[in-house]
């Protein structure tokens, strides 16, 4: 990791299923109260989407079904106890296409705001966003390390019991 989130604080959690990504992802969408912004980090196939189904349901959406990478459409919105921006930035070619897409407003709205494949326009995200970078380490295993400057989002990270020290 660079820039941005170097030297940051750091929470590693591991994942051995994909349910386990997703129950995950719940416990960590579940403190967020608006405005924070997400980046996911890793290959393909590293869990991003599946995490971000876990924050979904965390938020309050209902249905994560209808959490699905946006490769495409570029953004997705659901709706639960706040609005959720869920963005794949693969297919961009920088910060300049992601603005031009209304990314300074969708952070600014109250929604909470996720990015995969974040780390392809890292500047964009700003210095109080929550990293996770994905990493496969099995068939079925993960490692996911949690970086963030933001005093706020580490303890209430740790006050959900997230911290795997304890
Ligand atoms: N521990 C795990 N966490 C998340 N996904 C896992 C895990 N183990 C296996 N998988 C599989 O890996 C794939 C992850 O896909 P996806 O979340 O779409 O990745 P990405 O969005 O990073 O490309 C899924 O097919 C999922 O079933
Ligand atoms: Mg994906």
């Amino acid at each position: 990791m660079s820039s941005e989130a170097e030297n940051a604080w750091c929470m590693v959690l591991e994942s051995t299923s994909e349910a386990e990504t997703q129950a995950l992802g719940h416990r960590i969408g579940a403190v967020f109260r608006g405005g924070e912004v997400v980046g996911l980090v890793g290959p393909l196939g590293a869990g991003k989407t599946q995490l971000a189904k876990g924050l979904a349901t965390g938020l309050g959406v209902a249905d994560s079904g209808q959490v699905n990478s946006p490769t495409f459409v570029l953004v997705n919105e659901y709706t639960g106890r706040l609005n959720i921006h869920h963005l794949d930035v693969y297919r961009l070619s920088g910060v300049a296409e992601l603005e031009a897409l209304g990314f300074d407003e969708m952070c600014s709205d109250g929604a909470v705001v996720i990015v995969e494949w974040a780390d392809r326009v890292r500047p964009a995200l700003g210095g109080d966003a929550l990293w996770v970078e994905l990493s496969p380490i099995g068939a079925t295993r993960r490692r996911m390390a949690l970086r963030t400057r933001c005093a706020s989002i580490q303890e209430r990270l740790i006050a959900a019991g997230l911290d795997p020290k304890e």
